[in-house]
Protein backbone atom coordinates (compact mmCIF):
# COMPACT_ATOMS: atom_id res chain seq x y z
CA UNK A 1 0.00 0.00 0.00
CA UNK A 2 1.29 3.48 -1.08
CA UNK A 3 1.38 5.37 2.22
CA UNK A 4 3.20 8.46 0.91
CA UNK A 5 0.35 10.31 -0.36
CA UNK A 6 -2.86 11.12 0.35
CA UNK A 7 -6.16 10.23 -1.69
CA UNK A 8 -7.67 12.97 -4.05
CA UNK A 9 -10.88 12.95 -2.46
CA UNK A 10 -14.17 13.26 -3.94
CA UNK A 11 -16.49 16.76 -2.92
CA UNK A 12 -18.71 15.35 -0.26
CA UNK A 13 -15.17 13.60 1.27
CA UNK A 14 -13.58 17.02 1.34
CA UNK A 15 -16.50 18.40 2.92
CA UNK A 16 -16.90 16.20 5.89
CA UNK A 17 -13.15 16.48 5.78
CA UNK A 18 -13.21 20.37 6.05
CA UNK A 19 -11.76 20.50 10.15
CA UNK A 20 -13.84 23.84 11.24
CA UNK A 21 -17.13 22.47 11.50
CA UNK A 22 -18.14 18.96 13.57
CA UNK A 23 -19.66 16.03 11.09
CA UNK A 24 -21.09 12.78 11.33
CA UNK A 25 -21.00 10.94 8.26
CA UNK A 26 -23.23 7.96 8.06
CA UNK A 27 -22.69 5.84 4.51
CA UNK A 28 -21.96 1.72 3.41
CA UNK A 29 -18.55 0.20 3.14
CA UNK A 30 -15.95 1.28 0.87
CA UNK A 31 -17.27 4.98 0.53
CA UNK A 32 -13.94 6.33 2.29
CA UNK A 33 -14.88 7.20 5.43
CA UNK A 34 -11.64 6.04 6.47
CA UNK A 35 -9.74 7.73 3.84
CA UNK A 36 -11.78 11.03 4.56
CA UNK A 37 -11.35 10.81 8.44
CA UNK A 38 -7.31 10.54 7.85
CA UNK A 39 -7.41 13.58 5.37
CA UNK A 40 -9.67 15.35 8.51
CA UNK A 41 -7.22 14.35 10.99
CA UNK A 42 -4.51 15.96 8.65
CA UNK A 43 -6.77 19.06 8.39
CA UNK A 44 -6.10 19.51 11.77
CA UNK A 45 -2.53 19.19 12.23
CA UNK A 46 -1.15 21.28 9.43
CA UNK A 47 -4.58 23.55 10.02
CA UNK A 48 -2.13 24.54 13.35
CA UNK A 49 -3.80 21.67 16.28
CA UNK A 50 -0.76 19.50 17.74
CA UNK A 51 -1.45 15.85 17.91
CA UNK A 52 -1.42 15.63 21.48
CA UNK A 53 -4.58 18.05 21.04
CA UNK A 54 -6.15 15.11 18.75
CA UNK A 55 -7.79 12.36 19.57
CA UNK A 56 -8.59 9.20 17.23
CA UNK A 57 -10.57 6.30 18.39
CA UNK A 58 -9.96 3.12 15.71
CA UNK A 59 -11.87 0.37 15.92
CA UNK A 60 -8.50 -2.26 16.13
CA UNK A 61 -4.88 -1.69 17.00
CA UNK A 62 -4.01 -2.39 13.50
CA UNK A 63 -6.15 0.49 12.38
CA UNK A 64 -4.59 3.29 14.68
CA UNK A 65 -0.76 1.88 13.58
CA UNK A 66 -2.25 1.89 9.88
CA UNK A 67 -3.89 6.07 10.48
CA UNK A 68 -0.53 6.98 12.74
CA UNK A 69 1.69 5.58 9.21
CA UNK A 70 -0.62 7.47 6.60
CA UNK A 71 -0.51 11.03 8.97
CA UNK A 72 3.17 10.55 9.46
CA UNK A 73 4.30 9.69 5.94
CA UNK A 74 1.88 12.80 4.52
CA UNK A 75 3.22 15.08 7.55
CA UNK A 76 6.94 14.42 6.07
CA UNK A 77 6.04 15.12 2.66
CA UNK A 78 4.31 18.58 3.88
CA UNK A 79 6.55 22.12 3.57
CA UNK A 80 4.56 23.18 6.64
CA UNK A 81 5.56 20.27 8.99
CA UNK A 82 7.57 20.55 12.13
CA UNK A 83 9.66 19.01 13.65
CA UNK A 84 7.83 18.98 16.84
CA UNK A 85 4.18 18.09 15.14
CA UNK A 86 6.08 14.73 13.72
CA UNK A 87 7.68 14.21 17.09
CA UNK A 88 4.21 14.57 18.92
CA UNK A 89 2.24 12.12 16.41
CA UNK A 90 4.08 9.77 17.94
CA UNK A 91 2.86 10.03 21.72
CA UNK A 92 -0.85 11.53 20.29
CA UNK A 93 -3.61 10.02 21.51
CA UNK A 94 -4.61 7.34 18.47
CA UNK A 95 -5.85 4.21 19.07
CA UNK A 96 -9.07 1.64 20.16
CA UNK A 97 -11.05 3.25 22.61
CA UNK A 98 -9.99 0.67 25.31
CA UNK A 99 -6.13 2.08 24.65
CA UNK A 100 -8.48 5.92 25.17
CA UNK A 101 -10.04 4.34 28.63
CA UNK A 102 -6.46 2.69 29.77
CA UNK A 103 -5.03 6.07 29.15
CA UNK A 104 -7.23 7.68 31.26
CA UNK A 105 -6.92 5.65 33.82
CA UNK A 106 -3.42 5.38 33.84
CA UNK A 107 -3.63 9.63 33.86
CA UNK A 108 -5.55 9.46 36.64
CA UNK A 109 -5.93 6.43 38.47
CA UNK A 110 -7.40 7.97 41.95
CA UNK A 111 -10.42 9.21 40.02
CA UNK A 112 -11.23 6.23 37.62
CA UNK A 113 -10.70 3.92 40.96
CA UNK A 114 -8.11 1.87 39.56
CA UNK A 115 -4.68 0.44 41.02
CA UNK A 116 -1.61 3.46 39.70
CA UNK A 117 0.00 0.49 37.71
CA UNK A 118 -2.37 -2.27 36.35
CA UNK A 119 -2.30 -4.75 33.69
CA UNK A 120 -4.44 -4.77 30.62
CA UNK A 121 -6.30 -8.20 30.03
CA UNK A 122 -7.46 -8.07 26.50
CA UNK A 123 -10.84 -10.56 25.78
CA UNK A 124 -9.30 -13.54 25.18
CA UNK A 125 -6.85 -13.30 28.34
CA UNK A 126 -10.01 -11.80 30.41
CA UNK A 127 -11.64 -15.21 29.35
CA UNK A 128 -9.16 -17.00 30.50
CA UNK A 129 -8.39 -15.19 33.62
CA UNK A 130 -12.09 -15.48 34.83
CA UNK A 131 -12.40 -19.05 33.79
CA UNK A 132 -9.64 -19.71 36.58
CA UNK A 133 -11.22 -18.25 38.65
CA UNK A 134 -15.05 -19.74 37.64
CA UNK A 135 -14.69 -22.70 40.10
CA UNK A 136 -13.21 -20.88 43.12
CA UNK A 137 -16.25 -18.22 42.65
CA UNK A 138 -19.35 -20.93 42.83
CA UNK A 139 -17.64 -22.65 45.69
CA UNK A 140 -17.96 -19.58 47.80
CA UNK A 141 -21.67 -19.16 46.81
CA UNK A 142 -24.19 -20.48 49.30
CA UNK A 143 -25.47 -23.82 48.07
CA UNK A 144 -28.63 -22.72 48.83
CA UNK A 145 -29.15 -20.37 46.09
CA UNK A 146 -28.23 -23.62 43.53
CA UNK A 147 -31.37 -25.59 44.81
CA UNK A 148 -34.99 -25.45 45.14
CA UNK A 149 -38.17 -23.66 43.46
CA UNK A 150 -36.33 -20.57 43.17
CA UNK A 151 -32.75 -21.91 43.10
CA UNK A 152 -30.36 -22.03 39.31
CA UNK A 153 -29.18 -25.05 38.81
CA UNK A 154 -24.90 -25.89 39.49
CA UNK A 155 -24.61 -26.24 36.06
CA UNK A 156 -26.62 -22.83 34.97
CA UNK A 157 -24.72 -20.74 37.05
CA UNK A 158 -21.82 -22.11 35.98
CA UNK A 159 -22.69 -21.19 32.41
CA UNK A 160 -24.51 -18.10 32.84
CA UNK A 161 -21.72 -16.67 35.16
CA UNK A 162 -19.51 -15.52 32.49
CA UNK A 163 -21.84 -13.47 30.90
CA UNK A 164 -23.46 -12.03 34.10
CA UNK A 165 -19.24 -11.03 35.06
CA UNK A 166 -18.56 -9.61 31.52
CA UNK A 167 -19.81 -5.85 32.22
CA UNK A 168 -20.89 -5.89 35.62
CA UNK A 169 -22.03 -2.53 35.74
CA UNK A 170 -24.60 -3.27 32.63
CA UNK A 171 -25.65 -7.01 34.51
CA UNK A 172 -26.03 -4.36 37.52
CA UNK A 173 -28.87 -2.13 35.36
CA UNK A 174 -29.77 -4.90 33.99
CA UNK A 175 -31.15 -6.47 37.37
CA UNK A 176 -32.48 -3.11 38.47
CA UNK A 177 -34.75 -3.17 35.45
CA UNK A 178 -35.54 -6.62 36.50
CA UNK A 179 -36.52 -5.23 40.20
CA UNK A 180 -40.00 -4.13 38.64
CA UNK A 181 -43.43 -6.17 39.72
CA UNK A 182 -43.64 -8.61 36.87
CA UNK A 183 -47.11 -7.03 35.30
CA UNK A 184 -45.24 -4.10 35.04
CA UNK A 185 -42.05 -5.18 33.46
CA UNK A 186 -44.28 -7.43 30.96
CA UNK A 187 -46.31 -4.40 29.65
CA UNK A 188 -42.48 -2.95 28.64
CA UNK A 189 -41.22 -5.90 27.18
CA UNK A 190 -44.69 -6.46 25.52
CA UNK A 191 -44.16 -2.89 23.95
CA UNK A 192 -40.53 -3.52 23.22
CA UNK A 193 -41.20 -6.84 21.36
CA UNK A 194 -43.55 -4.92 19.38
CA UNK A 195 -41.15 -2.15 18.35
CA UNK A 196 -38.04 -4.91 17.03
CA UNK A 197 -41.13 -6.57 15.37
CA UNK A 198 -42.37 -3.68 13.87
CA UNK A 199 -38.08 -3.14 12.75
CA UNK A 200 -37.74 -6.95 11.97
CA UNK A 201 -40.67 -6.64 9.47
CA UNK A 202 -39.61 -3.29 7.75
CA UNK A 203 -35.93 -5.33 7.89
CA UNK A 204 -38.09 -8.19 5.67
CA UNK A 205 -40.52 -6.46 3.59
CA UNK A 206 -37.74 -4.13 1.83
CA UNK A 207 -37.25 -3.41 -1.72
CA UNK A 208 -36.74 -6.24 -3.33
CA UNK A 209 -39.05 -8.40 -1.14
CA UNK A 210 -42.01 -6.02 -2.29
CA UNK A 211 -40.31 -6.66 -6.09
CA UNK A 212 -40.64 -10.17 -5.93
CA UNK A 213 -44.36 -10.20 -3.85
CA UNK A 214 -45.97 -8.20 -6.85
CA UNK A 215 -44.62 -10.44 -9.13
CA UNK A 216 -46.46 -13.34 -7.36
CA UNK A 217 -49.31 -11.12 -6.13
CA UNK A 218 -49.87 -10.00 -10.11
CA UNK A 219 -49.59 -13.46 -11.40
CA UNK A 220 -53.02 -14.91 -13.06
CA UNK A 221 -53.25 -18.37 -14.39
CA UNK A 222 -56.21 -19.73 -16.62
CA UNK A 223 -57.12 -22.71 -14.87
CA UNK A 224 -57.78 -22.92 -11.54
CA UNK A 225 -57.23 -26.94 -11.53
CA UNK A 226 -53.70 -26.68 -12.06
CA UNK A 227 -51.70 -28.38 -9.69
CA UNK A 228 -49.95 -25.10 -8.55
CA UNK A 229 -53.15 -23.23 -8.26
CA UNK A 230 -53.88 -24.02 -4.50
CA UNK A 231 -50.08 -23.46 -3.25
CA UNK A 232 -49.67 -19.85 -5.33
CA UNK A 233 -53.08 -18.96 -3.19
CA UNK A 234 -51.57 -19.63 -0.20
CA UNK A 235 -48.63 -17.94 -0.19
CA UNK A 236 -50.09 -14.82 -1.88
CA UNK A 237 -52.51 -14.96 1.66
CA UNK A 238 -49.04 -15.73 3.73
CA UNK A 239 -47.41 -12.48 1.94
CA UNK A 240 -50.31 -10.34 2.72
CA UNK A 241 -49.85 -11.60 6.18
CA UNK A 242 -46.81 -10.78 6.83
CA UNK A 243 -46.93 -7.17 5.43
CA UNK A 244 -50.02 -6.51 7.46
CA UNK A 245 -51.43 -8.55 10.18
CA UNK A 246 -50.66 -7.41 13.95
CA UNK A 247 -48.33 -10.00 14.59
CA UNK A 248 -47.05 -12.08 11.49
CA UNK A 249 -44.44 -14.93 12.99
CA UNK A 250 -47.23 -17.38 11.81
CA UNK A 251 -47.44 -16.33 8.55
CA UNK A 252 -43.41 -15.85 8.45
CA UNK A 253 -42.70 -19.52 9.45
CA UNK A 254 -44.87 -21.17 7.00
CA UNK A 255 -43.93 -19.00 3.76
CA UNK A 256 -40.15 -20.46 5.22
CA UNK A 257 -41.78 -23.60 4.23
CA UNK A 258 -43.51 -22.04 1.34
CA UNK A 259 -42.77 -24.75 -2.10
CA UNK A 260 -44.19 -23.97 -5.48
CA UNK A 261 -43.83 -27.43 -6.84
CA UNK A 262 -45.39 -31.05 -8.28
CA UNK A 263 -46.46 -30.59 -11.88
CA UNK A 264 -48.32 -27.30 -12.94
CA UNK A 265 -48.75 -26.31 -16.36
CA UNK A 266 -46.45 -23.19 -17.57
CA UNK A 267 -49.05 -22.35 -20.10
CA UNK A 268 -52.06 -21.67 -18.08
CA UNK A 269 -49.63 -18.85 -16.06
CA UNK A 270 -48.93 -15.27 -17.08
CA UNK A 271 -45.59 -15.42 -16.14
CA UNK A 272 -42.75 -17.75 -16.72
CA UNK A 273 -42.22 -20.39 -14.76
CA UNK A 274 -38.17 -19.91 -13.69
CA UNK A 275 -39.55 -16.66 -13.09
CA UNK A 276 -42.20 -16.88 -10.69
CA UNK A 277 -39.88 -20.29 -8.87
CA UNK A 278 -37.11 -17.60 -8.71
CA UNK A 279 -39.41 -14.77 -6.41
CA UNK A 280 -40.75 -17.63 -4.48
CA UNK A 281 -37.38 -18.84 -3.16
CA UNK A 282 -36.30 -15.45 -2.69
CA UNK A 283 -39.36 -14.83 -0.46
CA UNK A 284 -39.02 -18.25 1.05
CA UNK A 285 -35.59 -17.30 1.77
CA UNK A 286 -35.94 -14.00 3.21
CA UNK A 287 -38.73 -15.32 5.89
CA UNK A 288 -35.93 -18.49 6.82
CA UNK A 289 -33.98 -15.43 7.49
CA UNK A 290 -36.14 -13.12 9.14
CA UNK A 291 -37.29 -16.73 11.40
CA UNK A 292 -33.90 -17.35 12.47
CA UNK A 293 -33.29 -14.13 13.32
CA UNK A 294 -36.34 -14.90 16.09
CA UNK A 295 -37.81 -10.80 16.67
CA UNK A 296 -40.38 -11.18 14.48
CA UNK A 297 -41.80 -13.81 16.25
CA UNK A 298 -40.63 -12.56 19.57
CA UNK A 299 -43.50 -13.12 22.40
CA UNK A 300 -43.59 -12.92 26.31
CA UNK A 301 -44.46 -16.38 27.57
CA UNK A 302 -44.54 -18.43 30.49
CA UNK A 303 -40.92 -19.24 30.27
CA UNK A 304 -40.03 -15.64 30.67
CA UNK A 305 -42.26 -15.73 33.95
CA UNK A 306 -40.81 -18.73 35.20
CA UNK A 307 -37.36 -16.87 34.72
CA UNK A 308 -38.60 -13.70 36.20
CA UNK A 309 -39.23 -15.82 39.47
CA UNK A 310 -35.16 -16.20 39.64
CA UNK A 311 -34.23 -12.82 39.62
CA UNK A 312 -33.64 -12.20 43.35
CA UNK A 313 -31.52 -15.83 42.87
CA UNK A 314 -29.45 -14.33 39.72
CA UNK A 315 -28.94 -11.27 41.40
CA UNK A 316 -27.69 -12.67 44.61
CA UNK A 317 -25.05 -15.01 42.67
CA UNK A 318 -24.12 -11.56 40.40
CA UNK A 319 -23.71 -9.52 43.71
CA UNK A 320 -21.69 -11.89 45.48
CA UNK A 321 -19.26 -13.12 42.37
CA UNK A 322 -18.75 -9.65 41.04
CA UNK A 323 -17.62 -8.27 45.09
CA UNK A 324 -15.13 -11.44 44.62
CA UNK A 325 -14.32 -10.88 41.46
CA UNK A 326 -13.43 -7.31 41.73
CA UNK A 327 -11.58 -8.08 44.81
CA UNK A 328 -9.37 -11.28 43.06
CA UNK A 329 -8.65 -8.73 40.01
CA UNK A 330 -7.37 -5.69 42.83
CA UNK A 331 -5.00 -7.47 44.28
CA UNK A 332 -3.91 -9.44 41.09
CA UNK A 333 -3.18 -5.52 39.54
CA UNK A 334 -5.63 -6.51 36.01
CA UNK A 335 -8.47 -4.48 34.15
CA UNK A 336 -10.36 -6.49 31.70
CA UNK A 337 -12.08 -3.96 28.86
CA UNK A 338 -15.03 -3.84 30.69
CA UNK A 339 -12.99 -1.99 33.91
CA UNK A 340 -11.36 0.36 31.84
CA UNK A 341 -14.22 1.68 30.39
CA UNK A 342 -15.22 1.89 33.95
CA UNK A 343 -12.48 3.22 34.98
CA UNK A 344 -12.64 6.25 32.39
CA UNK A 345 -16.40 7.17 32.90
CA UNK A 346 -15.51 7.39 36.96
CA UNK A 347 -12.66 9.53 36.09
CA UNK A 348 -14.42 11.74 33.26
CA UNK A 349 -17.06 12.05 36.14
CA UNK A 350 -14.84 14.52 38.45
CA UNK A 351 -14.25 18.12 36.48
CA UNK A 352 -10.71 18.53 37.69
CA UNK A 353 -10.34 15.55 35.28
CA UNK A 354 -12.61 16.85 32.56
CA UNK A 355 -11.02 20.10 33.17
CA UNK A 356 -7.45 18.63 32.67
CA UNK A 357 -8.33 16.81 28.75
CA UNK A 358 -9.78 20.37 27.92
CA UNK A 359 -6.69 21.65 28.15
CA UNK A 360 -5.72 19.27 26.08
CA UNK A 361 -8.06 17.57 23.85
CA UNK A 362 -9.90 20.10 20.94
CA UNK A 363 -11.05 17.19 18.43
CA UNK A 364 -12.48 13.73 18.73
CA UNK A 365 -12.10 11.42 15.19
CA UNK A 366 -14.05 8.50 15.72
CA UNK A 367 -14.50 6.30 13.22
CA UNK A 368 -16.39 2.26 12.93
CA UNK A 369 -18.72 4.27 15.43
CA UNK A 370 -21.62 1.81 14.87
CA UNK A 371 -20.28 -0.44 17.02
CA UNK A 372 -20.07 1.89 19.96
CA UNK A 373 -21.43 0.46 23.36
CA UNK A 374 -23.52 2.80 25.53
CA UNK A 375 -20.78 3.10 28.13
CA UNK A 376 -18.40 4.27 25.58
CA UNK A 377 -21.27 6.49 23.75
CA UNK A 378 -21.37 8.17 27.56
CA UNK A 379 -17.50 8.21 27.82
CA UNK A 380 -16.93 9.64 24.10
CA UNK A 381 -19.74 12.18 24.41
CA UNK A 382 -18.17 13.68 27.65
CA UNK A 383 -14.85 13.74 25.84
CA UNK A 384 -16.87 15.42 22.76
CA UNK A 385 -18.62 17.80 24.38
CA UNK A 386 -15.61 18.88 26.93
CA UNK A 387 -15.66 22.60 25.21
CA UNK A 388 -18.54 23.79 23.41
CA UNK A 389 -16.12 24.72 20.28
CA UNK A 390 -14.78 20.91 20.52
CA UNK A 391 -14.53 19.63 16.90
CA UNK A 392 -15.88 15.91 16.21
CA UNK A 393 -16.24 13.86 13.60
CA UNK A 394 -17.85 10.06 13.70
CA UNK A 395 -17.95 7.97 11.27
CA UNK A 396 -19.78 4.87 10.58
CA UNK A 397 -22.30 2.47 8.65
CA UNK A 398 -24.96 1.32 10.44
CA UNK A 399 -25.47 -1.68 8.14
CA UNK A 400 -22.11 -3.61 9.50
CA UNK A 401 -22.89 -2.64 13.29
CA UNK A 402 -21.90 -5.94 15.05
CA UNK A 403 -25.27 -6.45 16.75
CA UNK A 404 -24.53 -7.15 20.31
CA UNK A 405 -21.08 -7.45 19.82
CA UNK A 406 -19.88 -6.44 23.79
CA UNK A 407 -23.21 -4.78 24.06
CA UNK A 408 -22.80 -2.38 20.77
CA UNK A 409 -26.00 -0.99 19.69
CA UNK A 410 -26.41 1.29 16.61
CA UNK A 411 -28.94 3.75 18.58
CA UNK A 412 -25.82 4.51 20.55
CA UNK A 413 -24.35 5.79 17.40
CA UNK A 414 -27.60 7.43 16.09
CA UNK A 415 -27.89 9.04 19.35
CA UNK A 416 -24.31 10.06 19.44
CA UNK A 417 -24.55 12.01 15.62
CA UNK A 418 -27.87 13.65 16.68
CA UNK A 419 -27.99 14.32 19.90
CA UNK A 420 -23.95 15.11 20.11
CA UNK A 421 -22.78 15.82 16.94
CA UNK A 422 -25.61 18.30 15.34
CA UNK A 423 -27.27 18.92 18.63
CA UNK A 424 -24.89 20.26 21.22
CA UNK A 425 -21.62 20.71 18.49
CA UNK A 426 -24.15 21.89 16.09
CA UNK A 427 -22.55 19.71 13.49
CA UNK A 428 -23.61 18.51 9.98
CA UNK A 429 -24.64 15.15 8.92
CA UNK A 430 -22.76 13.81 5.45
CA UNK A 431 -23.47 11.01 2.99
CA UNK A 432 -20.78 9.72 0.98
CA UNK A 433 -22.19 7.75 -1.75
CA UNK A 434 -19.47 7.10 -4.02
CA UNK A 435 -18.54 3.39 -3.40
CA UNK A 436 -14.37 2.94 -3.94
CA UNK A 437 -14.66 -0.90 -2.87
CA UNK A 438 -15.80 -3.67 -5.08
N1 LIG B 1 -11.59 9.62 -3.13
C1 LIG B 1 -11.08 8.41 -3.34
N2 LIG B 1 -10.48 8.12 -4.52
C2 LIG B 1 -9.96 6.89 -4.76
N3 LIG B 1 -9.98 5.87 -3.90
C3 LIG B 1 -10.56 6.08 -2.69
C4 LIG B 1 -11.13 7.37 -2.36
N4 LIG B 1 -11.64 7.28 -1.11
C5 LIG B 1 -11.39 6.03 -0.68
N5 LIG B 1 -10.74 5.31 -1.63
C6 LIG B 1 -10.30 3.91 -1.52
O1 LIG B 1 -11.43 3.10 -1.33
C7 LIG B 1 -11.19 2.05 -0.43
C8 LIG B 1 -12.18 2.15 0.72
O2 LIG B 1 -11.93 3.33 1.46
P1 LIG B 1 -12.12 3.37 3.03
O3 LIG B 1 -11.47 2.21 3.69
O4 LIG B 1 -11.76 4.71 3.50
O5 LIG B 1 -13.72 3.16 3.08
P2 LIG B 1 -14.64 3.04 4.36
O6 LIG B 1 -15.90 3.77 4.05
O7 LIG B 1 -13.90 3.45 5.57
O8 LIG B 1 -14.95 1.48 4.38
P3 LIG B 1 -15.49 0.61 5.64
O9 LIG B 1 -16.94 0.93 5.79
O10 LIG B 1 -15.25 -0.79 5.20
O11 LIG B 1 -14.68 1.01 6.84
C9 LIG B 1 -9.75 2.21 0.03
O12 LIG B 1 -8.95 1.33 -0.73
C10 LIG B 1 -9.44 3.65 -0.30
O13 LIG B 1 -8.07 3.81 -0.58
MG1 LIG C 1 -13.44 2.42 7.32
Amino acid sequence: MDTSAMLQLNEQQQAAAQAHRSAAVISSAGTGKTAMLTQRYLNHVLGGLSPLQVVAVTFTEAAAHELRGRVRAALRHSPLTTPAALAELELSPIGTIHSLCARICREHPEEAEVPASFQILDQAAAAIFAAEQREGLLASLPHDLFLGEAGIPLGQAERILPHLLEAPHLTAEALAVMAQPWNELREAWEEAAATLRTAARARLCNDEWHHSAALLRGLTCSDASDALYPQWQTIVAQLEAIERAADPGEAVAALAEARLSGGGKAANWSAPPAEVRAACKFLRDAAEKARKDGLIDLRIGPDDEQLYAKVATLRSIFERASATMAGIKRRAGVLDFADLELGALRALEHEGVREWYRQRWQVLLLDEAQDINRTQAVILERLATLAPDNLVCAVGDEKQAIYGFRGADVEEFRRFRDEVVVGRLGGQVIDLDQTYRQ
